[in-house]
């Protein structure tokens, strides 16, 4: 199969991570941060290692700033529903998942409002400045994705990072679609708080995620338990990680996202993405020329876009594309909405959803001329 989903997980996954879950299972599957014996100080270490790899690759100097959360949508979660309380007013792009869209539903119950600042298509200035018009007295907490996980089209969060700082608003950034992909460096920027999946672009097992604390201001955790730490303490402990990591942690998975973190960190973020956004150069060049293709993005590049691609065929069913591309070309893509429907009314396909492509280090070049001819044949 030429697996082109990687939006929704990578596959196949580094054999480094392979190994690091089946080792944990087999050689010291005990529970970590618990007991005083050798598997289970094995097990703190892995994880411990785990949250070093994470922070060097982030560009932030406390390991125990690095949270682990079951995928992104629980580190999103944590802090839309940690941070926003009854009267305060948040702002996201029009670009957002349903990880960011439906906590904020749910919180308007709660009191707290929404505002959706517009994405600009390849025009940074006044994308900023639909945030900016965006911002209220009572604005708390602005949500924003690094790059649509439909169009992969980024948004300049640096920039609008720093404009919330000059606001005093706390700034999240979703980055599910770019950690591992493109270099991210919490150091040189006021991005407060960094969620992310563990299991896409960083290569580690599903039911693995994290959230990046920046800030001397912690969101509120919606978890109480066990910990390890301060047991004769009634009260969960407010120290990081603890604060948020109750309950027996996903060890294997942790420890695959350790290797996968490695992966990243020994190819580097950069390297990978020059790789996978010439793959989707030359899926975009590829597709461009069929006739009743539809594309919806300029051509993908380094400075505007991560390495995916949406299209449609004229008068076709996305989702019909995908199931002719997977039982009869055996190619796996994802159709339909992408659980965005935000972003896709922004380019104006809620009413078609599109196939998505998406790149990774594992595909070679031939692999995407065998999808642009199966297209082509579609066509
Ligand atoms: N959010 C993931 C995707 O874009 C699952 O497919």
């Amino acid at each position: 199969m030429i697996y082109l989903d990687n939006g929704a997980t990578t596959f196949p996954k580094p054999a480094s991570v392979i190994k690091a879950v089946n080792e944990t299972l087999v050689k010291y599957g005990a529970n970590p941060g618990r007991s005083g014996h050798r598997l289970s100080m094995k097990a703190s270490e892995i994880m411990y290692e785990c949250r070093l790899n994470a922070a060097k690759l982030f560009g932030i100097d406390s390991p125990e700033n690095v949270i682990f959360t079951n995928n992104c949508t629980t580190a999103l979660n944590t802090v839309i529903k940690g941070i926003l309380k009854p009267g305060d007013h948040a702002v996201i792009s029009s670009l957002e998942h349903n990880a960011v869209v439906r906590p904020l539903e749910k919180l308007k119950e709660a009191g707290v409002e929404y505002s959706v600042a517009d994405y600009v298509p390849y025009d940074d200035e006044n994308t900023i400045d639909n945030f900016r018009q965006a911002i209220k007295d009572n604005t708390k907490l602005v949500i924003c994705t690094h790059a649509s996980n439909v169009f992969g089209v980024k948004l300049p969060v640096e920039r609008i990072a720093a404009m919330c700082r000059i606001y005093g608003i706390l700034f999240c950034v979703d980055a599910a679609q770019t950690a591992g992909v493109v270099p991210i460096s919490l150091k040189d920027t006021c991005i407060d708080f960094l969620c992310t999946a563990g299991h896409k672009g960083l290569y580690g097992p599903m039911g693995t995620g994290m959230l990046i604390i920046n800030s001397n201001i912690t969101p509120d955790s919606f978890i109480q338990g066990g910990t390890g730490s301060q047991s004769s303490n009634k009260s969960q402990p407010s120290i990081l990680p603890d604060k948020y990591e109750s309950g027996t942690p996903n060890l294997p998975g942790i420890a695959g996202l350790n290797a996968g973190i490695k992966f990243v960190l020994s190819r580097t973020p950069q390297k990978l993405e020059n790789y996978e956004m010439k793959l989707a150069q030359r899926m975009f060049d590829m597709l461009s020329k069929m006739k009743n293709v539809i594309l919806y993005t300029q051509r993908p590049d380094l400075k505007n876009s991560v390495p995916v691609i949406s299209f449609n065929i004229k008068n076709l069913d996305s989702e019909d594309v995908a199931s002719v591309l997977n039982d009869k070309y055996g190619i796996a893509v994802r159709a339909g909405l992408h659980c965005a429907p935000l972003a896709h009314q922004s380019f104006e396909t809620e009413n078609t959803g599109t196939v998505r492509a998406v790149m990774s280090a594992f595909l070679k070049y031939e692999q995407i001329n065998y999808f642009s001819r199966a297209v082509n044949q579609i066509n």
